[in-house]
C-alpha cells in the first residue's frame, strides 16, 4: 500500500496545514465571547493578621508598651475616681481619649473597675476576683462570657493559627482582644470578599445573573 511517492506529498500537505494553524494562532482570531479580565483582588482580603494587636502581641514583639504604664501618671495605692455626668454616663478624661466605652447594650459593662484592678492598675481583675496580667485577658472575658470562652477553648469561636504538628512550629490561639476591642467589643461589620472566579464562564459580567442555558 505504501507507495514511495505519496509520503513526501502527504508531508508537504501537512506542513502547509500546520503553518496555517500556527499563523492563525499567532494573529489570533477575535473571539466575541471572550471572558472579561479578572480584576485583581484587594490585597486586604489576603491579609491574615487580626484586626487588633493585643498587649501580649506587643510584649512579644518588644514594642512600645507605654500605654500600659499606668503609674507614669497615676499615683500608686490611690484608685482613680470615676466621674459620671448627670445621665450616669462615665466621663472619659482626655488622657484616655483612645478608650471609647460601649460594652453591651446601654453600656451595661462600662465601669472601668469591672475589669481593671482599682488598687493595682497594672492588673486586670476577673468577675470572680482573680488578679490577672494584661497578657491573660481571655480569662477576664471568660469570667463573664463563660459559654463563649468554652467555645474559644474548644476552637469553635475565634481563630487558631500556626502549626497542627507541634514539632514544626508554634500553635497560637488568638486572644479575644485580637478581634474585640475590650472597651467596645461589638465586632464591626466587614465588606464581603469577592466570590470565586468561575472556571466555566457563563457569558455574564460579575454581578449579572447567568444567561438561561435554554434561551
Ligand atoms: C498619660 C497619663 C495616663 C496614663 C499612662 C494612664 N492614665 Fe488613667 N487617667 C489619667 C488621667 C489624667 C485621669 C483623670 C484624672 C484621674 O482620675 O486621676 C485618668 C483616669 C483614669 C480612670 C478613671 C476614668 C474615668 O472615666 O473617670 C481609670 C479607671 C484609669 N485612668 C485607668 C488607667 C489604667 C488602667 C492605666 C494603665 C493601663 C492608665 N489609666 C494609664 C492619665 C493616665
Ligand atoms: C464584668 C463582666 C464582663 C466582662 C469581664 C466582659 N464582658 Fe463582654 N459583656 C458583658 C455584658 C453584661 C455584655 C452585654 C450583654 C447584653 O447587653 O446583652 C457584654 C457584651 C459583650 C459583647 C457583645 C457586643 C456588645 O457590646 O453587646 C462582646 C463581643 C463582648 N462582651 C466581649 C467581651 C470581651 C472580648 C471581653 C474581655 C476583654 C469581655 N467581653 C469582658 C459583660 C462582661
Ligand atoms: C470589659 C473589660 C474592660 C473594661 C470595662 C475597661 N477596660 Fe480598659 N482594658 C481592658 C483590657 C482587657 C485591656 C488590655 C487589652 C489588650 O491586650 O490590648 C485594657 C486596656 C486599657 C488601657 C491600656 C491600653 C489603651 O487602650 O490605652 C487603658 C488606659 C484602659 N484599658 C483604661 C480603661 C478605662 C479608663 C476604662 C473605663 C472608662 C476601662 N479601661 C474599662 C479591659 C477593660
Ligand atoms: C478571630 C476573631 C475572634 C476571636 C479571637 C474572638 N472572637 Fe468573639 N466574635 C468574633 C466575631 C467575628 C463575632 C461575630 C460578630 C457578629 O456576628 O456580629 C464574635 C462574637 C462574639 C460575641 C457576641 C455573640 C453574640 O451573640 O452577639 C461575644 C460575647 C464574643 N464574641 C466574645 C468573645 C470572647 C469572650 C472571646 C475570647 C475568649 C472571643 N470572642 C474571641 C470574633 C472573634
Amino acid at each position: 500500500m505504501n507507495s514511495p511517492t505519496r509520503t513526501p506529498q502527504t508531508l508537504v500537505v501537512l506542513g502547509v496545514v500546520f503553518a496555517g494553524l500556527a499563523l492563525n494562532f499567532l494573529l489570533g482570531s477575535p473571539n466575541p465571547s471572550a471572558p472579561p479580565r479578572i480584576p485583581l483582588v484587594d490585597t486586604n482580603f489576603l491579609d491574615t493578621s487580626t484586626v487588633r494587636r493585643s498587649y501580649a502581641d506587643l510584649a512579644r514583639a518588644k514594642e512600645d508598651l507605654s500605654d500600659f504604664d499606668c503609674y507614669v501618671c497615676h499615683e500608686k495605692g490611690k484608685a482613680p475616681t470615676l466621674r459620671f455626668d448627670t445621665n450616669q454616663n462615665l466621663i472619659i478624661p482626655k488622657e484616655h481619649a483612645d478608650v471609647v466605652m460601649g460594652h453591651g447594650s446601654h453600656g451595661r459593662n462600662n465601669n472601668c473597675f469591672n475589669c481593671h484592678n482599682e488598687t493595682n492598675l497594672e492588673f486586670l481583675q476577673s468577675r470572680d476576683g482573680r488578679q490577672l496580667k494584661f497578657s491573660d485577658s481571655p480569662q477576664l472575658c471568660g469570667s463573664c462570657h463563660g459559654p463563649t470562652y468554652r467555645d474559644w477553648e474548644a476552637g469553635v469561636h475565634g481563630r487558631i493559627t500556626g502549626y497542627w504538628k507541634r514539632d514544626l512550629g508554634e500553635f497560637q490561639r488568638k486572644q479575644c482582644v485580637n478581634c474585640h476591642n475590650p472597651h467596645s467589643p461589638r465586632f464591626p461589620g466587614r465588606p464581603p470578599a469577592p466570590g470565586p472566579h468561575p472556571l466555566h464562564w457563563n457569558g455574564t459580567e460579575a454581578g449579572e445573573s447567568p444567561a438561561h442555558p435554554h434561551s
